[in-house]
């Protein structure tokens, strides 16, 4: 189905791996945030695996005229994963919500699933589906417990989970549900983006967007529950966090966490041939390779 016979009805995913990545220097120095090691991966397969296992095919990355070259040489056309990799450029971090307006065209009339490229997200994924499914022209975001939350958006709940309040980096949180950087938005988002007005810090801030919406009566907050790992990877300690958590499941489970060709096979975006053929095409002494083997050889036998 193309987007055009289906209006409003497609998701469209956007992953914005702009940014300078300060916090990283001097490893920022030579490539982007997103493009260093969580492990044994880049860190844009992370967010590209999470928009794969939520049955999104159609995904646009946005980065900064410097960096896009390197994602389209990692990552190409998305084809060999069944997507279609779609590339534009942010001149400068002019925020997040400024994602929506470079993506205007990119979104049409359709919803769309707005991925920060340094949040790795990790379990089962039914939440995000469901905050996909049935919101119309409103927005969903997500809400994440987290013992400090001054360092993110903040979303505050009543006892029937409405929103009562978003900020941007309280100093005083109201709560300590963080917003974690994933967001969901029916049609008109774009032109709702494009109206707001830049902050002080001279951004489209993504919490003034969520703010519109709350005050339009038409933001939904999905909280998500215990058993979902959301790291954020900004600071060198987040990244060797990050790192440190993938490290220990891939060891306990054998199946690697943020593969975005075992995604693919697994949402049924290749079949097993391709996946097989794709999987063939590694070089046979990565262990990324041999976990790989490992899903090839059990799918064989169910065949
Ligand atoms: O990680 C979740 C948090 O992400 C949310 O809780 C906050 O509400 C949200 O504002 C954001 O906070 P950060 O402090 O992480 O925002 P930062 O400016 O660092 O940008 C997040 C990522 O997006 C970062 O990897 C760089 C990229 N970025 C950011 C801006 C402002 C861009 O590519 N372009 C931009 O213009």
């Amino acid at each position: 189905m193309t987007t055009n016979d289906n209006k409003g009805g497609n998701v469209k995913g956007i992953i914005l791996a702009g940014g300078l990545g300060t916090r990283l220097y001097p490893l920022t120095n030579v490539a982007s945030k997103q493009l260093q090691p969580i492990y044994n991966k880049p860190m844009i397969y992370y967010p590209l695996t999470t928009l794969i296992l939520s049955g999104v095919r159609e995904i646009m990355l946005i980065s900064s005229p410097h960096d896009i070259p390197r994602f389209q040489d990692l990552l190409g056309d998305g084809s060999r994963w069944g997507v279609s990799l779609h590339y534009a450029t942010q001149a400068e971090p002019k925020g997040i919500a400024e994602a929506l307006v470079i993506g205007q065209e990119f979104i049409g009339d359709d919803s769309v699933f707005l991925m920060l490229g340094d949040n790795l997200i990790y379990g089962r994924l039914e939440f995000l589906r469901n905050g996909i499914a049935g919101n119309g022209e409103g927005a969903t975001i997500f809400g994440y417990r987290v013992a400090d939350p001054h360092a993110f958006g903040v979303v505050e709940f009543d006892a029937d989970y409405k929103v009562l309040s978003i900020e941007e980096k309280p100093a005083k949180p109201r709560s300590n549900w963080a917003v974690p950087g994933l967001y969901v938005y029916g049609p008109g988002a774009a032109a709702r983006a494009a109206a707001l007005e830049p902050s002080a810090r001279g951004e489209l801030e993504i919490t003034d967007l969520n703010r519109s919406y709350l005050a339009d009566g038409a933001l939904k907050a999905i909280p998500m529950g215990r058993g979902i790992a959301w790291l954020d990877t900004g600071t060198p300690e987040n990244l060797l966090d990050a790192a440190n958590f993938v490290h220990s499941i891939e060891t306990r489970t054998g199946f690697l966490v943020g593969s975005p060709e075992e995604a693919a096979f697994r949402r049924g975006f290749i079949g097993l041939d391709a996946f097989e053929a794709l999987v063939d095409s590694m070089p046979k002494s990565s262990a990324y390779r041999q976990s790989l083997d490992g899903v090839v050889a059990e799918a064989r036998q169910d065949w």
